[in-house]
């Protein structure tokens, strides 16, 4: 089913300018437009990543196609670009959506949870499967997740806890440069309490494999989701990014290993 935005919530923080939409699935996205500030090809980033986190079954919130007719720009003139001084509008057409975990009248989302409420997150473990997919992916962004709170069920029965999501995938595949640099310190998240448990390699197991044996068919799914008019004229370079991504499968083991040499070792009980 397309989906198209009929209401504007508001705008979001953050340098591709996303802004909150209702849509007509009765869910809320945080939207990034075709033609936002940072790159045409973050679009294609975030969409191609969310195909490869589906595979791994990492966190991350829904995505789609939101489709912004010409009719509700007109309607709703909060939602433009900013650029400098400039207003610029936004072009009608599709546009990436990550949905927003529940009604945002309702729910909190935070970006940020203090150290001392990390270990109420039920998923911490996620933190170290996405490391596996920005190292193999080469996220030139820190690491950035969402959290909002849930009743977890524990041995002890229902208690209040968080869940984080992660999201921004925009600088995979070093953003709009479409390449792979590695440094060691790439992609890990702020704060490194969530790899406390880090003690070897074995840690970033099952994803670690997951990857090293990623289907072909799946990367061949995540080209087919992109529209046409996001990789316009550079429908090959896209093709040779996604090949350099699966040649790269075998690399990520290292690459995680690398971390450990950065001025300050992300995983000190790794020994
Ligand atoms: N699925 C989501 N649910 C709730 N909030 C979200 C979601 N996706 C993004 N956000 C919020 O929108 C903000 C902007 O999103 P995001 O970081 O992807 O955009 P960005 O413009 O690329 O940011 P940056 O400046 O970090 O590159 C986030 O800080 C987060 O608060
Ligand atoms: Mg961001």
């Amino acid at each position: 089913m397309p989906l198209t935005a009929i209401r504007y919530v508001r705008k979001m923080r953050g340098g591709a300018q996303a802004h909150l939409l209702e849509v007509d699935d009765g869910h809320w996205y945080v939207v990034k437009f075709r033609n936002n500030p940072q790159h045409r090809r973050i679009l294609v980033n975030e969409l191609a990543a969310s195909a490869l986190l589906g595979y791994l079954k990492i966190a991350v919130p829904e995505t789609a196609l939101i489709q912004i007719p010409a009719s509700f720009l007109e309607a709703n003139p909060e939602v433009h670009l900013t650029l400098g001084t400039r207003q610029v509008a936004v072009e009608p057409g599709w546009h990436f959506g990550s949905r927003y975990p529940g009604d945002p009248g309702r729910t909190a989302v935070y970006d940020f949870l203090p150290d001392s409420l990390l270990p109420k997150v039920a998923n911490l473990d996620d933190f170290r499967a996405i490391l596996v997919f920005d190292k193999w992916a080469a996220n030139a962004d820190g690491r950035q997740c969402v959290f909002y709170r849930a009743m977890l069920r524990q041995s002890e029965g229902a208690q209040p806890g968080f869940v984080a999501r992660m999201i921004d995938h925009g600088f995979a595949f070093n953003g709009p440069n479409w390449d792979f640099p590695d440094s060691p310190l790439q992609g890990l998240y702020a704060r490194r309490q969530v790899y406390e448990d880090v003690r070897s390699l074995d840690d970033f197991q099952p994803w670690l494999d997951q990857v090293r044996h990623f289907p072909e068919e799946v990367m061949d799914l995540a080209w087919k989701s992109i529209p046409p008019d996001w990789v316009e004229g550079e429908e090959f370079e896209l093709e040779q990014v996604l090949e350099r991504l699966f040649e790269r499968r075998k690399r990520v083991p290292d690459l995680i290993a690398a971390c450990r040499e950065a001025r300050a070792n992300p995983f000190p009980n790794w020994k």
